[in-house]
């Protein structure tokens, strides 16, 4: 299974390469947890780029960082590829070691962004520019640019997804619960904010009703995007609050929150019968998988080698002073500073569009699919 996912995202990042005009692709090693990529610079500045990544443990980030790898390197940049497994301390070392290896610039994807605000001001000291990576570098100056998502964008999406697809009315009301993103993590804010927007008119004329009342961000966030930790929330939620009417909708703001609500429901006995609406984000492999075959209702697909092209021209922008894509410098104030960001679309699946956005996409296969 580890097999193929690699070998999925090692195509996906071969695409990518092909998508950015790229020629030979070199070998990404989306399961690179240290070390120097060793590769030689074909034809850029040989300059070295590291890349600190929160986690193996959910797919898209072993997309993120095999795209970024392989699409640097094609470049002729030497790629330090990292990744934390979601341990704060672990990726504040990694990030000192990345400076003291000298590193010319730093791409950041944080697991708790306060926690780095200290060894940014050392990059910053030592003129290395900071490129944050889909999440916001937060309360901090020493970073040049973001790219990322949509991510308001992202929950008004799933948002809206539920009230066009839920058949919610003050009549036929439907129940909801909500399971949110990781506290640490600015992305999770913003997706619980546009989706809010979207489902708070239902919440108050009663066509949507959260029986658990924990509507707001302070109950119904998951610290790490644990699956584990909203599996066990789900379960809580159901022996207390649904033992007389089933859960309509499960509100996941991530598509591993949704296979913990999916073993929560197995477990409490529910069928396809009364399977409720579950939402996800980031079409995983898996979660694709579940959308053909009506486990899980939707997710938001996120092509990653879009993210890492955009940030890729970020990195050229710090080192060789060409201009990057930029399309906003509004949105994203860290606390210190305005970021200026580039913002890629995040596009709803569900089963009607998925071959369409997905496969046509090149994102996977129909092979991989039906696996
Ligand atoms: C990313 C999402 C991802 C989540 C959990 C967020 O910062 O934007 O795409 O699902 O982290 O890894």
């Amino acid at each position: 299974m580890k097999k193929k996912v690699l070998a999925a995202i090692m195509a996906t990042a071969m695409l990518a390469l092909t998508a950015c005009g790229g020629a030979a692709a070199p070998a990404a090693d989306a399961g690179a947890s240290g070390g120097d990529s060793g590769a030689a610079a074909a034809s850029g500045s040989g300059k070295k780029v590291a890349v600190a990544m929160p986690t193996q443990s959910s797919e898209r980030w072993m997309h993120d960082g095999a795209n970024m790898k392989a699409q640097l390197e094609e470049l002729g940049y030497t790629v330090d590829l990292q990744y934390a497994e979601d341990d704060v301390q672990a990726q504040v070392s990694q990030i000192e070691n990345m400076i003291a290896a000298g590193a010319n610039c730093l791409v950041i994807a944080a697991i708790d962004s306060d926690a780095l605000v200290n060894v940014e001001q050392q990059a910053k000291d030592a003129g290395i520019p900071v490129i944050a990576y889909d999440r916001l570098l937060m309360n901090t100056d020493a970073v040049s640019y973001y790219a990322t998502f949509d991510n308001k964008g992202v929950g008004t999406k799933i948002g809206q997804y539920i009230v066009e697809h839920c058949g919610a009315t003050k009549d036929d009301p439907k129940t909801i619960e909500l399971f949110m993103g990781s506290p640490d993590d600015n992305n999770a804010h913003m997706l619980y904010a546009g989706l809010m927007e979207q489902i708070q008119p239902l919440l108050d004329d009663g066509s949507l009703v959260c029986k658990s009342g924990q509507i707001s961000f302070e109950d119904n966030n998951t610290l790490r995007w644990d699956q584990q930790t909203a599996m066990k929330r789900c379960e809580d939620i159901l022996t207390r609050y649904y033992a007389d009417e089933d859960l309509d909708i499960c509100a996941c703001a991530y598509d591993g929150l949704s296979y913990g609500c999916m073993s929560a429901l197995e477990g409490a006995g529910y069928t396809d019968a009364n399977w409720p609406m579950i939402t996800g984000q980031d079409a995983e492999l898996m979660a694709t998988k579940h959308i053909i075959s009506g486990k899980q209702t939707m997710s938001i697909y996120k092509d990653t080698r879009l993210l890492a092209s955009k940030c890729v021209t970020m990195v050229q922008a710090v080192l060789e002073g060409a201009k990057p894509e930029i399309n906003d410098t509004e949105q994203y104030n860290n606390g210190k500073i305005v970021v200026p960001s580039y913002l890629c679309e995040p596009v709803a699946v569900d089963k009607d569009n998925y071959k369409e956005v997905i496969v046509g996409g090149g994102y996977y296969t129909e092979e991989q699919l039906a696996e």
